[in-house]
């Protein structure tokens, strides 16, 4: 049942908190995360190389585990969408680990790539949500998120708990292999721990962020841009808006919107412009003048910083958290974005068109 919430999508983004919550408690208990039956010691000392495989959001939340394995086990680690995967000869063998991110399980194409990983040696883990699928079946080790059932077909709450997941992976890689100090260590498993209050926060701007869907019902098209992890980011915003409202959006990194398609912006074009990331604060005011003096309506979403504020034309501020981190909260505002936007264009939010919640056809 919807619990009182009018669609499912909404029911999902709101229960982030506690999905988050239940699989942190389930796996991390104090400085301890339990993945000693996932990956051993010496399964971990032979490891030399990690493959993320995906497909759409899955595969989002794999670009960001990626992140989380190269600045925190410092390992190696590639993400690849799952129905190219066998097309690109991955580099592949037995002190490769191949992990396989899908909420249902049951994804032809992620299931394909994981045989064939396993055909050439990988270890290989899946991170499923759904007990007993055809993809926890198959690899040598399963995680599951504890989402609960997902019902919407727009992906919310299963990519952030594949996400923590992912990150707790990460640290305890690092952990395990000495490549993250004690103080590292503390460091991120405290930021952890108050991921879930942070998004309470953050789904507490929900009045703000319907009063600024209001003004892209309208809309054909539009562009998600950001740098680092904001582009990641990005990509899962615009797809979110893409299946649920049809209006055509991009994702690009902040940098090379101005190699060519920046020529698509024109006067009341939306771009939604993510700056979590402190360093990088300066250049995104740059980019957001370029976009304004060729019309662009730029809705930034970001830590709140005065001059941020200023050169925006709608401002949306999240949490502070640690930047590695900040993907757990700017997608927040985004996924309320998308489904404001499809309300205000009267669309079945839950089951848009063209769209399964699984997709078992390659
Ligand atoms: C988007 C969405 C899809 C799925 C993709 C993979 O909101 O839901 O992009 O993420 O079809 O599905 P799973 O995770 O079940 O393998």
């Amino acid at each position: 049942t919807k619990n009182g919430y009018p669609h499912f999508m909404l029911k999902e983004i709101f229960e982030q908190p506690k999905a988050l919550r239940e699989t942190i408690n389930r796996m991390v208990h104090e400085d301890n995360i339990g993945f000693e039956n996932i990956l051993s010691r010496e399964e971990l000392e032979k490891i030399n190389k990690v493959y993320i495989v995906a497909c759409g959001t899955a595969y989002h939340a794999g670009l960001q585990g990626k992140y989380a394995l190269n600045k925190i086990s410092k390992l190696e680690a590639n993400v690849e969408v799952a129905s190219e995967f066998r097309y690109n000869d991955p580099f592949i063998d037995e002190r490769t680990l191949a992990i396989f991110v899908s909420q249902s399980g049951e994804t032809l194409d992620t299931l394909e790539a994981m045989k064939e990983a396993k055909s050439k040696g990988a270890m290989t883990i899946a991170i499923t949500n759904v007990v007993g699928s055809s993809i926890s079946r198959e690899a040598h080790k399963v995680i599951y998120t504890m989402a609960g059932p997902e019902i919407a077909v727009a992906s919310t709450k299963a990519y952030t708990t594949q996400m923590i997941i992912l990150y707790l992976l990460a640290i305890y890689i690092g952990k395990n292999r000495n490549t993250l100090s004690k103080k590292d260590l503390n460091h991120y498993l405290n930021i952890i721990n108050e991921i879930p209050n942070k998004i309470e926060q953050e789904l507490k701007n929900k009045e703000e962020i319907l009063t600024i869907s209001k003004l892209l019902v309208d809309k054909n098209n539009g562009f998600y841009i950001g740098r680092g992890l904001d582009y990641q980011t990005a990509l899962e915003g615009s797809l979110k808006m893409k299946e649920i409202t049809y209006i055509h959006t991009e994702a690009f990194p902040s940098g090379e919107l101005k190699h060519g398609s920046i020529a698509l912006i024109e006067n009341g074009t939306p771009v939604i412009v993510l700056a979590t990331q402190k360093e990088l604060i300066d250049k995104s005011i740059s980019n957001i003048k370029e976009l304004k003096a060729r019309g662009a309506f730029v809705i930034t979403i970001g830590f709140d910083n005065e001059n941020l504020r200023a050169v925006s034309d709608k401002f949306i501020p999240v949490e502070n958290i640690d930047n590695i981190f900040s993907g757990f909260i700017s997608i927040i505002p985004l996924q309320l974005l998308a489904y404001y936007t499809s309300i205000g264009k009267n669309i079945d939010v839950d089951k848009p068109r063209n769209l399964a919640k699984s997709v078992t056809v390659e």
